[in-house]
């Protein structure tokens, strides 16, 4: 296993998403663990990530400095490099500007790190360099304007890299980080299939005999999990679906046929539509609906729970689809992050007293849709946009009726449909519609028409934090709009959204 240490840069999960993908395990750790916790697990190898800090700051994020007197390989990338050099007495001072984008690495000696590369491009993105190397380290590559691109000390095994190998924009990174897990003789063996194998079995123990209660909600991981779980233990997982009403249209029949088809023995969806309509009567703020959303959804899984305890006899665990992000505190936790979890946690009473079982905690998103490829998933299911927990309670601005909701329904439908049918819906990352609280003016046939706008919105990410909007052709533009004005009563007015994130949400509220 190699541990890779946050000290808050953007790139910590795509290192370690990196590493995995060359077939060894990586788990990330703040930047606080101590050489002694790090001594127990005792990893492979051992990568510092990128940061936004400068190793001269005060407070600036350090190291437990015993750490690199484990014996165990080292690789410090960008900031890492800086606190590497900063350690070992090396000089580091502010570069003449900051430096972001691609350059040309010229690499000399033997670094084993860069073995097999000569003339490279790679990514960098610095303000700090380092000066002056501490002594034992031996500079093995310079860019025109950065004199210390990389450095290294071979009897202590240390490395550092100025530039980011995990980045797309570093084409022979794969070279480079595939090097650092030889010089560490890390193992190949972190293969999904038999990592399920190995979680399936651990599951199978935890639960025993008992039954294990678990929220559906048609998105990827907690179908994949739930499914994972069916596999093993078919007559004690008991899945509930709670339709809120504020699903997109057919979902509640979408989601009880994929159950069927995935051969479920305790699904249960339940109708609670009515119940989030009346508590979300005279509400009009983004946050108290949410939050009259989330508290709605947690009574109504009580009150399924209890009756299935009543039913079929003592339910001891929660099984949940809680995967890796979810759970690693990153340095600058974000907005997004810690809303979706407060909808991914569910809590029960006390008295219930379940213990949980999340069999894809230790997977990032593209290694749970591989799971589910394994698992046999339909693709388009693995496939889906994400799709928020509240629904389109936030897609109706202010207050959420039945009337607005339904118009929605259909507006979205559409927009998705001519997605799908264009070829779009693939590549883009997420795709919505919203419906405003206000009317606008128009004409239909020879009358004049009063009826709400509604918006279209279509991004492109990689991971929700940061979002461009999609560059639709006109006429896939036209095709939707006229459709939606044609066949949806009550729409005068289609918008199409071109704000970015930041600053704006993907979301409308
Ligand atoms: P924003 O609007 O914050 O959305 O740019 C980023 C991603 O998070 C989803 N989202 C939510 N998911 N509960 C959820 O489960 C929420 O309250 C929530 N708000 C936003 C959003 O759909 C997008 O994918």
């Amino acid at each position: 296993m190699i541990t890779v240490i946050n000290f808050g840069g953007q790139y910590c999960h795509l290192i370690a998403r990196k590493i995995r993908e060359l077939g060894t395990k990586a788990e990330i750790f703040p930047f606080t663990v101590s050489a002694e916790e790090l001594k127990k697990l005792n990893p492979d190898g051992i990568i510092l990530s990128g940061g936004p800090a400068s190793v001269n700051e005060i407070n600036a994020p350090l190291l437990d400095s015993k750490i690199f007197d484990l014996g165990i390989p080292v690789l410090g990338i960008c900031y890492g490099l800086q606190l590497i050099a900063k350690t070992f007495n090396g000089v580091i001072k502010p570069g003449p500007s900051r430096e972001y984008g691609k350059n040309i690495i010229s690499v000399k000696g033997n670094d084993p790190l860069l073995k097999g590369l000569k003339k490279e491009q790679v990514w960098l993105s610095h303000f700090d360099t380092v000066k002056s190397v501490p002594k034992d380290f031996i500079v093995s590559s310079s860019t025109k304007t950065c004199l210390v691109s990389s450095m290294y000390s071979k009897n202590k095994k240390i490395f550092g890299l100025q530039f980011h190998p995990e980045v797309h924009h570093t084409p022979k990174g794969k070279i480079i980080l595939s090097n650092f897990l030889k010089i560490c003789t890390a193992k190949k063996d972190w293969k999904i299939s038999s990592v399920l194998m190995q979680i399936q079995k651990e599951i199978k123990e935890k639960a025993g005999e008992e039954k294990i209660l678990m929220g559906v909600s048609g998105g990827v991981d907690s179908l994949v999990a739930s499914v994972l779980i069916n596999k093993i233990l078919p007559n004690q997982l008991f899945c509930v679906f709670i339709d809120n009403g504020l699903m997109r249209k057919n979902e509640k029949q979408y989601i009880e046929s994929l159950y069927k088809k995935m051969n479920f023995k305790h699904f249960f969806s339940v109708d609670a539509s009515k119940e989030f309509l009346s508590v979300l009567t005279g509400l009009t703020g983004p946050e108290e609906k949410r939050k009259a959303i989330g508290f709605t959804f947690i009574k109504v899984f009580e009150d399924k729970a209890v009756e299935l305890e009543q039913k079929h006899g003592k339910i001891s665990f929660l099984g949940q689809g809680t995967i890796y992000p979810d759970r690693i505190e990153s340095a600058e936790p974000s907005k997004t992050a810690s809303k979706i979890k407060s909808h991914h946690n569910l809590s029960l009473p006390d008295k219930m007293n379940l213990s949980l079982i999340e069999p894809l905690r230790e997977f990032y998103k593209d290694e749970v849709r591989e799971i589910g490829t394994l698992l046999k998933i339909p693709k388009t299911a693995l496939d889906r946009h994400p799709f928020p927990g509240p629904g389109l309670g936030v897609r109706v601005l202010g207050e959420v009726t039945k009337e607005k909701l339904d118009i929605l329904r259909e507006v979205d439908f559409i927009f998705i449909d001519e997605l799908k049918k264009n070829n779009f819906y693939d590549k883009t990352w997420q795709a919505l519609a919203a419906i405003f609280p206000v009317k606008a003016v128009g004409v239909k046939g020879d009358a004049r028409d009063y009826s709400f706008i509604v918006a279209l919105r279509a991004v492109n990410s990689v991971d929700g934090m940061t979002a461009d909007w999609t560059k639709f052709p006109d006429s896939f533009l036209e095709k939707v709009s006229s459709r939606i004005l044609n066949e949806v009563n009550g729409v005068a007015r289609v918008l199409y959204d071109i704000s970015q994130k930041p600053p704006a949400t993907i979301e409308f509220e």
